[in-house]
């Protein structure tokens, strides 16, 4: 597939005897490189809901696309470019050549395999694993000096992965973890309380998914701590079972994909999130998939979300986080179950 450059360069190459009678070039003025050029590898459900979340966000000032199914890839880049109108993005591009990436600051991977009604995240990951071996390596041979956002699932493994397979240093290196745990957390808890969800503060930690850690220590309202409104909540014990809400966080994933067959609007959201934190510089405090080693006395090379302060540099610092002894043992056990697979993967 020929690479396609956006509107503008096509349209040149057919009028430029009336671009030249039109515009006259200012000496001294060169090509103009982009500052915020954002990938999105895999055009699927999720990759293009962080696309047109990142595009309406005003996030980039180009984007490209890479994917291996090539007219959907085509498609999905002329369906977007016929939207220039209504972005602020000036360019769009798309090809199965990673060099259609190249110079990118900011990288979403998306591609992989579908997790599958029923199937467990980390059923996913072998057959992932071989997918990023033909991406990752390209994506830093284009763009060296680039941060990548690993979405794909089970995301924690296949940010280790990426790691492993870039050489990139770890603080460039984020898989979006609890960001999404964290917002439904945040709904949920904030619907039973009447509020908005940003009202609500509370943090779910650890593994993306199944053995996720809620910190019912830290949830608070306007600062006003609920475990000390009600010191069982989050526990067994708890007349309310509170717990309850972080157990429908969970299977919130498997009951969507149950529903529609995948789940996008939400995650995409979450990472244009994050994409704003990252290439405006902001230090926002975000649960990522970062690597913990060394940390709350996780000894492998694990990635596993904490409160990390995002900047235009990646992941600056991790908030040290005050934890209750079972918080932190649910946090090694999240380690544990990742480590269990992790050191079974061939060819890193
Ligand atoms: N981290 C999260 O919170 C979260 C949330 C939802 C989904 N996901 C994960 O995101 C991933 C994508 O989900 P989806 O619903 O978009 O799936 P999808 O099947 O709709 O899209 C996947 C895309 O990846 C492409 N692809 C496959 N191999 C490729 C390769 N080698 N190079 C480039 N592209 C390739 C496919 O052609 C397809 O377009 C899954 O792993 C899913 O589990 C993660």
């Amino acid at each position: 597939m020929e690479a396609l450059s956006g509107f503008y360069n096509q349209e040149a190459a057919i009028m430029s005897t009336v671009q030249e009678k039109l515009l006259r070039p200012v000496a001294g003025s060169s090509t103009q490189f982009p500052k915020n050029k954002v990938t999105v590898v895999g055009v699927g459900q999720v990759g293009m809901a962080c696309a047109i979340s990142i595009l309406l966000r005003d996030l980039c000032d180009e984007m490209a696309l890479v994917d291996v199914m090539e007219d959907r890839l085509k498609g999905e880049m002329m369906d977007l470019q016929h939207g220039s109108l209504f972005l602020k993005c000036p360019k769009i591009v798309a090809d199965k050549d990673y060099s259609v990436t190249a110079n990118s600051r900011l990288v979403v991977v998306t591609a992989g395999v579908r997790q599958q009604e029923g199937e467990s995240r980390l059923n996913l990951v072998q057959r992932n694993v071989n997918v990023f071996k033909s991406i990752i390596p390209q994506v830093v041979k284009y763009s060296p000096d680039c941060i990548i956002i690993v979405v794909s699932n089970p995301v924690d493994v296949l940010t280790y992965v990426t790691w492993k397979l870039s050489g990139l240093p770890k603080h460039r290196v984020i898989g979006s973890g609890t960001n999404l745990d964290s917002a439904r957390f945040r709904y949920m808890m904030a619907e039973k309380l009447g509020i908005h969800a940003s009202s609500f503060n509370g943090w779910v930690l650890g593994e993306h998914g199944d053995t996720s850690v809620p910190v019912w220590s830290g949830t608070n309202v306007a600062g006003v701590n609920l475990q000390k409104l009600n010191p069982e909540i989050g526990t067994e014990a708890d007349k309310e079972q509170w717990k309850n809400v972080h157990k429908a966080v969970v299977d919130s994933a498997y009951e969507v994909i149950k529903l529609k067959g995948y789940t996008n609007w939400a995650i995409g959201m979450s990472v244009s999130d994050l994409t704003e934190t990252i290439v405006k510089n902001l230090s926002r405090v975000h649960p990522v998939s970062t690597m913990v080693k060394d940390m709350y006395s996780i000894g492998n090379e694990v990635f596993l979300s904490l409160p990390c302060v995002l900047s235009s540099n990646g992941v600056s610092s991790v908030v040290n986080m005050t934890l209750t002894d079972g918080e932190v043992a649910q946090l090694k056990k999240s380690a544990d179950t990742l480590w269990g697979i992790q050191k079974d993967l061939k060819n890193l």
